[in-house]
């Protein structure tokens, strides 16, 4: 049978350089993303399924819809398909070890707290928040009573459907893979149709965390209370160096002296004046 094709169906909608310039100043300026050129073609296929879900047939008639009144709730959707959400349960692991070896047995002996908040600065879809609830709850069950920590984990981000993830704590079956088997059956459950191959993180770390859509551009971050311990990973790496540092500033704000701030891999506050002292690398305390 010879069945005809619209001729669009493989086409990209392009955009022009003048529409890529005006969406990226856009960009940078509210949400700190840095679209240099080489990012135009990425930027083009991530926004095609915006083109079709509002039913534009091109570019310049999206960029009208997002700076126009009526087209404000079309922003969060562009933000959400352009911002990389790529994430893993234990990334960079020695942040992890770290906190086990050093961080939570110094909070017991030297400081006897038993309560830690900490921020997830950039949750992405929650694997961060969870695998720190599951190293927190490890812990917990090798202390007696007495020495149990008591933690809560705030999540933000800008992306309301990577928030949305988060929440809902459902992941692929894929996803857990690397996490270590005794771990894996400890802290998720099987999804019951086990066809979908999905599974979901356990209750108890669930309630440890709450999520909210935050914009580390914001002018201050509106939070009650200073935490102990600041995730911001991998995000920085997308802003410029002066958004970088005016962002560790403010976040350093919400971190109480003495607590601990961590950085992603390809970070470092190497020429940026913020209160932080390198404690390992990628690993700061708030001076
Ligand atoms: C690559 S993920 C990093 C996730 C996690 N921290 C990690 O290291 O695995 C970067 C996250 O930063 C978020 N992001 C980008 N710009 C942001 C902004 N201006 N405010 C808050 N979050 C932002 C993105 O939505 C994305 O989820």
């Amino acid at each position: 049978m010879n069945i005809k094709i619209p001729y669009n169906i493989y086409e990209k909608e392009r955009i022009s350089d003048q529409d890529f310039d005006r969406l990226s100043t856009f960009v940078t300026h509210h949400y700190g993303i840095k679209l240099p050129k080489v990012k135009k073609v990425m930027v083009e296929g991530r926004l095609q399924k915006r083109l079709r879900a509002t039913g534009v047939g091109n570019f310049n008639t999206y960029l009208e819809l997002i700076f126009s009144e009526q087209g404000k709730a079309e922003i969060v959707n562009m933000i959400d398909a352009i911002s990389t959400n790529k994430t893993d349960f234990f990334r960079e692991s020695a942040h992890f070890d770290y906190l086990i070896t050093h961080l939570l047995p110094t909070y017991l002996e030297v400081k006897n707290k038993k309560n830690i908040s900490i921020w997830s600065a950039a949750s992405s879809t929650g694997e961060e928040i969870y695998t720190l609830a599951m190293v927190f709850e490890e812990y917990n069950s090798k202390q007696e009573f007495s020495r149990k920590i008591d933690y809560k984990i705030l999540g933000t981000d800008i992306s309301v459907e990577a928030i949305k993830t988060a929440k809902s704590a459902v992941y692929a079956y894929d996803r857990i893979k690397d996490v270590p088997l005794e771990l894996r059956d400890k802290y998720f459950l099987r999804s019951k149709d086990r066809s979908a191959n999905k599974v979901r993180v356990i209750p108890t770390l669930r309630s440890k965390a709450t999520f909210q859509r935050l914009n580390l551009m914001d002018n201050q971050y509106t939070l009650s209370g200073e935490f102990d311990i600041i995730f911001c990973r991998n995000v920085l790496i997308y802003f410029d160096k002066e958004t970088q540092e005016a962002v560790i500033n403010k976040l350093c704000q919400k971190l109480r002296v003495g607590g601990l701030f961590f950085l992603g891999h390809s970070e470092s506050i190497i020429g940026k004046n913020v209160p932080l002292e390198q404690l390992k690398p990628t690993i700061y305390k708030r001076i």
